[in-house]
């Protein structure tokens, strides 16, 4: 694609803003040579030209993947992306703004005439187009907002082609694999990770939280029988209202930032407790109270199950956990903020992320992914039972993601903590993950469709002793550590989220009809 065309009276074209002259290496240069060249000039990429004609792009992207792959005295044709799609200087910077959105294009070269006059960025294309007029911007978003960057957020990012995700300044894997759950909740919270200190200051002052407020707790039994069929997550939203009811949670407007964060801290520690207590009332059994001596995942399984549950199961759900307590703009997160930028209260904020956690797409798949290798059963079955789902339209849970385009690096932990465990089901699940990802190539091509977290997060969570109906729960008991750090971060510099939509029905004004 050569995007051309834009209006020289109207809006700001790319050869406005782009960078120029460009940086430029040849094919047969090292790659050390080009990230030096980079480096001193402090640019992103370099265009790769042959002559006048650009044949490929370098990104710092391509850097990353050759640094974790091999050394480099690589040259740049084996690394560059090859005949990358470029743009003229006279495109209006909204719409090269779409296009590099879309595709997921960092930067893109500029050309006029054949010969490359320049770079363009997206942060350059997004400073410029966060300040063009909604009407501008509106057609040009692509569906699901995909690529679109609408915050900028210190919490953390996915980086979809690396297949690696951050909270704060540290990979989340890294934390999952050497960290407690408390220590990365209190990451996200303060800032920081705690010293010992700071540790057991952050123990006294959350787990008294974990208690139900009496008022709330009386109500239980009847909220947790009053639908047939409801499930935990259901009372979930009724009972995070009720807590931040009777605990006064006023709008987050009105708050400063250390109430908020009370408030914060109380929800994240309430959570687990109520979902256990909803869990065992729904089946006709007593509530059990938090364990005052019991970590957070031990003592989330102690609650649902009435029993101090073995090292190894607690490590297991506690590694899931911190896995899955923040993902970026992922939707629930997403919902959450638009929700505080009303200036609602923090419990409003969480409760419409717990709605939008509870969705197929979202959260809710890990029980439809164990449902399916169930459902297969064995290795023999495996090839028609996946090829038919896929040719009949259906989607394969555990599969897919918006952002990964390739391993997703919670699936990858999550495969070995299900190994380590020894768990039900595991040399299944490998089987089928390995012919659902071959068959998925093979029948939607370029679509680069992998197993997501929901995979083995079913295995390692059924091993661990979690029912199927607390497993969307669970996730919930992490997510809501990311969710309420996404709420403070949007309140302490708000602006109200309010984008546009493009109209497509008839045609208005037309004349209202006489009533018949
Ligand atoms: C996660 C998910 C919602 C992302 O969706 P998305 O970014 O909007 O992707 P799209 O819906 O645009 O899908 C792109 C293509 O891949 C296909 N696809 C995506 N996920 C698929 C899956 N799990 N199984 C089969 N096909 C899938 C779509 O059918 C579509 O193909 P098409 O272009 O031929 O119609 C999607 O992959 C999905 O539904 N996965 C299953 C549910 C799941 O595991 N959710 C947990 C996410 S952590």
């Amino acid at each position: 694609m050569t995007a051309t065309g834009g209006s020289a009276a109207g809006p700001r074209t790319v050869g406005e803003i782009m960078s120029h002259p460009p940086v430029t290496a040849t094919p047969d240069e090292p790659v050390a040579v080009a990230a030096e060249r980079m480096r001193t000039q402090g640019v992103g990429s370099v265009v790769v030209v042959n002559g006048e004609r650009v044949v490929g792009i370098l990104t710092e992207r391509d850097l990353v993947r050759l640094a974790a792959s091999e050394p480099a005295a690589a040259s740049i044709a084996e690394w560059m992306t090859p005949d990358p799609d470029s743009v003229a200087p006279d495109v209006a910077v909204t719409e090269a703004f779409a296009s590099l959105a879309e595709h997921g294009y960092r930067h893109i070269p500029v050309v006029d005439d054949g010969r490359v006059v320049g770079v363009v960025s997206m942060r350059d294309l997004m400073r410029i187009a966060q300040i063009q007029p909604a009407d501008h911007l509106a057609h040009d978003v692509p569906r699901g907002l995909e690529g679109v960057v609408v915050a900028e957020t210190t919490i953390g990012d996915v980086r979809g082609l690396e297949g690696f995700y951050h909270y704060r300044q540290y990979n989340a894997i890294d934390l999952a694999e050497t960290r407690s759950l408390d220590d990365v909740w209190h990451l996200l919270s303060e800032g920081e990770l705690p010293d010992r200190a700071q540790r057991e200051r952050f123990d006294a002052e959350i787990r008294p939280l974990r208690e139900i407020p009496p008022s709330v707790k009386a109500v239980l039994p009847e909220l947790a029988l009053a639908g047939e069929g409801a499930r935990p997550l259901d009372m979930l939203r009724t009972t995070v209202s009720l807590v931040g009811a009777t605990e006064g949670f006023g709008p987050s407007l009105d708050l400063d930032a250390a109430e908020l964060r009370a408030q914060a801290l109380r929800i994240c520690a309430v959570v687990p407790t109520l979902l256990c207590a909803l869990y065992r009332l729904q089946r006709g059994e007593p509530v059990v109270d938090p364990h005052p001596e019991l970590g957070f995942a031990a003592n989330y399984l102690y609650m649902m199950t009435g029993e101090v549950p073995r090292p190894e199961h607690a490590r297991g759900v506690e590694q899931y956990m911190i896995a899955t307590i923040d993902h970026g703009f992922n939707a629930s997160t997403f919902t959450a903020r638009v929700i505080t930028s009303t200036g609602a209260d923090l419990a409003a904020a969480v409760v419409g992320a717990i709605c939008a956690l509870s969705g197929p797409l979202h959260g809710g798949a890990p029980s439809r992914a164990l449902d399916m290798i169930e459902d297969i059963g064995s290795t023999d079955r495996a090839d028609s039972w996946l090829r038919d789902a896929v040719q009949r339209g259906q989607r394969l849970m555990g599969f897919g993601h918006r952002v990964y385009k390739t391993d997703d690096p919670r699936n990858v932990m999550l495969r070995s903590v299900a190994e380590r465990l020894d768990a039900p089901m595991v040399d299944l699940a490998k089987y089928v993950e390995q012919r659902a990802v071959e068959i998925l190539a093979e029948l939607k091509p370029d679509r680069k469709l992998y197993a997501n977290v929901e995979l083995y997060a079913s295995i390692v969570l059924n091993a661990c002793g979690v029912p199927r109906e607390m497993f969307t729960p669970t996730f919930t008991t992490s997510r809501v550590i990311g969710w309420t750090a996404h709420i403070r971060e949007q309140a302490a510099d708000n602006r109200l989220i309010r984008p546009s939509a493009q109209y497509v029905g008839p045609p208005p004004p037309q004349p209202v009809p006489p009533v018949e």
